[in-house]
Parts: C-alpha cells; structure tokens; sequence
C-alpha cells in the first residue's frame, strides 16, 4: 500500500487541487464524505488517507464505476461506489439510508480518461463518434452533442455557444453548421472541428487556442446540463451537510466558478447588505461560514507538473446550524434554455 491507499491502475487523471480539497473538508476520524466526482478517484484516495473515515463516492460514468470496483475491494468497507448524478445526491444517499454526512467534495467538469478517449467524443484532438454524454446514454432523453448539432436551432446554437462557450463568433458558427448539415449530418468529432476551424479563421501568429476549443465546451456543458447538475448539487450537499460539515468545490470556468461564487455569497450572508440609501434586508441566517476569505488556486510547482491545474478554483465554507436557504437558479446565473424534445440516436 502506498502513502495514499492501494496502488491499483487508476492514475491517468492527476487531481488537481488534491491536498487543499482534503484540507478544506477539514476530514477527521469517523467522518463520512461525499466524492461526488469520483473520476479516477484522486480524491476518494485522499480522504480515505488522511483519517479512519468513509467515502461514499459518485460518478455519472459508468466506465468511473466500473474501474473503481478494484478499489472498493481494497478499502475493505470504507467505500461505496454509486453510478449517479451529484445533483441527486441527497436521493442516492437515502437509497443508501443515509441522510447527513461530514463533507462534500465536488471537482467539475470531466476526467482525462474521458477526454482521452476518442470513442467518447469529448476531445477534438481525436476523431470520434460526436457524442460527449458523460453517462453514455443512460439518460434516455438528454441528446448526444450530434443530436443537438444536427436538429437545434440556429436560435438555439447561438445561444448554446455564445453562453456556454463565450464563443463571439457563435452566430457565425451556427451558421455554418446549419450549411453544413444541409449537405450531410454531423457524426464525427472532426466533422465539427474542421467546420469551426473554417469558421473562426485564426492568426497564426497568435499563439492561442484551438478556434474549436468554446464550441466544444458549449456543447459538452448544454449535453450533459453541467451547469443544472451543479446548482442542483450546491443545494443538494447544503441539504445533507451537518452543521459543521464541509462543502469544497472546485471549478474549472467563469461560468461554474460565477455560480459557485455566488451560491456562497448567498449562503454565508455576503450578498443583500445594506448601503447608505438603502436599509439592509433581513434575510434568512446563513447556512455557511467562509472558510477562506479568498478562492484558492494552484501554486507554480502543482501548474508546472499539471497545466490543467492552471484554471482550477476551489472555494469551500462550513454549514452552519441555520435551515438550507432556497434560492432562484437564475440568481446564481444559471442560463435557461427551453426545453426541446429531441430524437436521440
Ligand atoms: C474532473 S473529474 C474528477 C476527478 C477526480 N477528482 C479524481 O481525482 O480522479 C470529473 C468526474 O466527475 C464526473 N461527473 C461530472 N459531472 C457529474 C455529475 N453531475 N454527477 C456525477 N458525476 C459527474 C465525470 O464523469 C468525471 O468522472
């Protein structure tokens, strides 16, 4: 056994922010936590090493679970792997008759096995089925990235890419999927990228990123409502945590860290102050203190050994005694898009 548990083959995907996640859920002897980001279990591995305590652990993948099977063996009881949505973890955690736990650690976005491999359609570095479903279609109703390309509007791919992907070229992107799809429909990673590359014409003397790098972003957040899942999730570990328990999330963009920023805001009180013209609202006590006055990020030493640290924030506070406090999705800058009935391949 090595320093962090059982050596088994699960280390292509380097955690990122690794040791303050472990630090800011504060793990201490008889605890139980939630990895709802199980990926190549970095995290899991950590906790579960820092203290006597049990992880239960989730991912949406199925291809997750079934490589973490070795590694609930090897931890003798003190994990459970749940094939699942974080934004139901408060429903998966009553199937397993639990109702609060100690701490709650979210890493967002997807892992590096995911991106790696071609088959799944995340990455446009390799030619694959356009697929990008993280659970892989378990979900009978959410669309393949080909659906959405292939029968959204263009209305709607705008939106798609302008407010998920920050894409300022998303109308004329769009358009030129609906030309192109006229002629055949879009199955393959390289389809799309050759289609945007033609699209959003690059200096070559820029040193920047790959002109199809917010398309596909945009279309992984909106197949796999990324953005749902994670206020969904905020609520659900703010209705689960104990006073005391811990809540460490880390995000990767503007658009998960704007909402993580500001679902503490309104937890811990910071928002709704009043000002000089404006007496202060009494609002509901706050179920969070900050646990940091800042967001923390990667030092050099973690982006030079790993560059996907470089835009990783973590933010973390602890529940307080206070009831949850209910708020709009929409003040936490959730975009909202209509609901389509789509004819998933
Ligand atoms: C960045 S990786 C996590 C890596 C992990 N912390 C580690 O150290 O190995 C994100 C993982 O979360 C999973 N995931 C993303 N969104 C999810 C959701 N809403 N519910 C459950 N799992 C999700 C992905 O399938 C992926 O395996």
């Amino acid at each position: 056994m090595s320093e962090t548990g059982p050596n088994i083959e699960l280390d292509r995907h380097i955690p990122v922010l690794c040791a303050e996640v472990t630090a800011a859920l504060g793990v201490r002897d008889g605890g139980l936590y939630v990895d709802g980001t199980f990926g190549a279990g970095g995290y899991t591995r950590a906790i579960l090493a820092a203290r006597d305590c049990k992880v239960i652990a989730i991912d949406r993948d199925p291809n997750a679970i079934s490589a973490g099977t070795d590694m609930v063996k090897s931890y003798d009881g003190r994990l459970v792997l749940v094939e699942g949505c974080f934004g139901s973890m408060d429903s998966l955690l009553k199937g397993l008759g639990v109702s609060q736990v100690d701490g709650v650690a979210l890493d967002l976005g997807v892992s590096s096995m995911q991106l790696d491999e071609a088959e799944r359609g995340f990455s446009f570095r390799f030619d694959g089925p356009l697929d990008m479903r993280m659970d892989q279609g378990k979900d009978e109703n959410a669309p393949s990235a080909a659906d959405v390309v292939n029968q959204a509007s263009e209305g709607l791919l705008v939106r798609i890419f302008s407010m998920l992907g920050e894409e300022r070229k998303a109308k004329s992107v769009a358009r030129a999927i609906l030309r192109a799809r006229d002629v055949e429909p879009f199955t393959t990673t390289r389809q799309l990228a050759s289609v945007v590359e033609k699209t959003i014409h690059q200096n070559p003397a820029k040193k920047s990123i790959h002109p199809a790098t917010r398309t596909f972003q945009a279309l992984r957040i909106y197949v796999n409502s990324e953005l749902d899942e994670l206020v969904n999730g905020l609520s659900a570990a703010e209705s689960i945590l104990k006073p005391g328990g811990r809540l460490a999330v880390v995000s990767f963009h503007s658009l998960e860290d704007r909402i993580v920023k500001r679902f503490f805001a309104q937890r811990t009180g910071r928002t709704g102050r009043g000002s000089r013209h404006m007496p202060e609202q009494i609002g509901p006590e706050s179920s969070f203190n900050e646990l940091a006055k800042r967001n923390v990020n990667a030092k050099e030493d973690e982006i030079a050994r790993n560059p996907r640290s470089r835009s990783a924030t973590l933010r973390a506070g602890e529940r307080t005694l206070a009831m949850p406090i209910h708020s709009d999705p929409k003040s936490l800058g959730l975009p909202v898009f209509d609901p389509v009935q789509w004819s998933t391949q």
